[in-house]
């Protein structure tokens, strides 16, 4: 797989137009304070973009940043300009042809910028215990689009397991299915290039993330991918892919099921860009200076991550009440109403 995927990246693909799922990069998708970090981007490096989500989660100045399969960086440098000078970007890729392409402009993104905070690195993420990084020392990994091509989603896991700080946590986007993805689909080479073959059932994700250790993952968007391409179409069937972003927080003392404690929290409203509300994730969305009830996970979420100068805590665990209402086993993926026009890339 990993040949399949080298030669798509690195020689089949020039462009992100070249994508044949549905095209990416919808201007109107990206929020208005990233569009002047994007702009200071070098357009060689922006036309080979093949994500299929925002990886730029709040508070990252003066971080220590992962970004697994960069491929020509486009998020590396967006990352480099939020963690500043006092922070790192590195980027981890294994198709010589996209990291030459981000290698070849560092040195106008330093001058754009005013800083060098970047690192590419050639290796493979299911090796990453291979590369020069010590472990324990990343606040955020971050991916975008590449975890599905990956052929061992384990390893990948572990080893962001092993690279995170305690309280650090894995932001990343990818393509899910609704359903386990038949081997006629997960062999065929245009299918798995286009991150549909590789894909994971969410709900096979979702035990795989716990298997590694992430106990309560967290969905924070998603969004049906339309697969117009008359020759594709046929081939997926039945089969409904969404893009997602999950962050996966490296805590102790998570549980696997949202528990109540009482517990509350209010929010300062003094995060930047984030005055009026704090998005932690799909469920989430906690308006500044109001009493927010949490279950015991989101509260480990808030108190023990760079979010805790932000917030107040009521509170402790030294009741418990049952399962926290509101949590539920269904498909967390929503269908999207009307697909029409709706696009994604990877
Ligand atoms: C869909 S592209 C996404 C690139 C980049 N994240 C972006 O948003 O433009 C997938 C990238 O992941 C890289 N990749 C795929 N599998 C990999 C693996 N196992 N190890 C390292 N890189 C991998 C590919 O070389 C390619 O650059």
């Amino acid at each position: 797989m990993h040949d399949i995927v080298q030669a798509y990246y690195g020689r089949q693909l020039q462009h992100s137009d070249d994508l044949r799922t549905s095209a990416c990069c919808d201007i109107s998708q990206i929020p208005a304070w990233l569009k002047p970090l994007l702009g200071r981007i070098h357009p060689e490096v922006l036309s080979r973009y093949y994500g299929c989500g925002l990886v730029c989660p709040p508070l990252l100045e003066g971080r220590r940043l992962l970004d697994l399969g960069c491929g020509s960086g486009r998020d590396v440098y967006a990352l480099a300009q939020l963690v500043g000078p006092t922070g790192e970007v590195v980027g981890v890729d294994m198709t010589d042809e996209q990291l030459a392409v981000a290698e070849k402009h560092r040195a106008f993104h330093a001058d754009a910028f005013g800083y060098d905070n970047v690192r590419f690195v050639h290796g493979y993420i299911e090796r990453l215990d291979e590369l020069d990084l010590e472990p324990g020392s990343f606040d955020v990994i971050v991916s975008n689009c590449v975890v599905n091509l990956s052929p061992d989603k384990d390893a990948v896991l572990r080893g962001v397991q092993r690279l995170l700080k305690d309280g650090g946590e894995f932001y990343f986007s990818d393509v899910y299915a609704d359903r386990r993805v038949p081997a006629a689909v997960r062999n065929d080479p245009v299918l798995y290039g286009e991150c549909l073959g590789g894909a994971l059932y969410w709900n096979d994700f979702l035990s795989l993330a716990q298997r590694q250790g992430f106990a309560d993952p967290r969905l924070v968007t998603d969004r049906t991918l339309a697969i117009t391409d008359p020759e594709l179409a046929p081939r997926v069937g039945n089969l409904r892919f969404f893009s997602a972003t999950y962050r996966l927080f490296k805590l102790d003392g998570l549980e696997s099921a949202c528990e109540d404690y009482g517990q509350a929290v209010i929010y300062r409203g003094s995060i930047p860009d984030w005055a009026d509300r704090f998005v932690l994730d799909k469920h989430h969305d906690i308006e500044a200076g109001r009493v927010f009830p949490v279950c015991g996970n989101t509260w480990r979420m808030l108190q023990r991550t760079r979010f805790a100068a932000h917030f107040d805590f009521i509170g402790d665990f030294s009741r418990h009440y049952g399962l926290f209402a509101g949590c539920s086993d269904d498909l967390p993926l929503e269908p999207a109403r009307n697909t029409e026009g709706s696009s994604a890339c990877c």
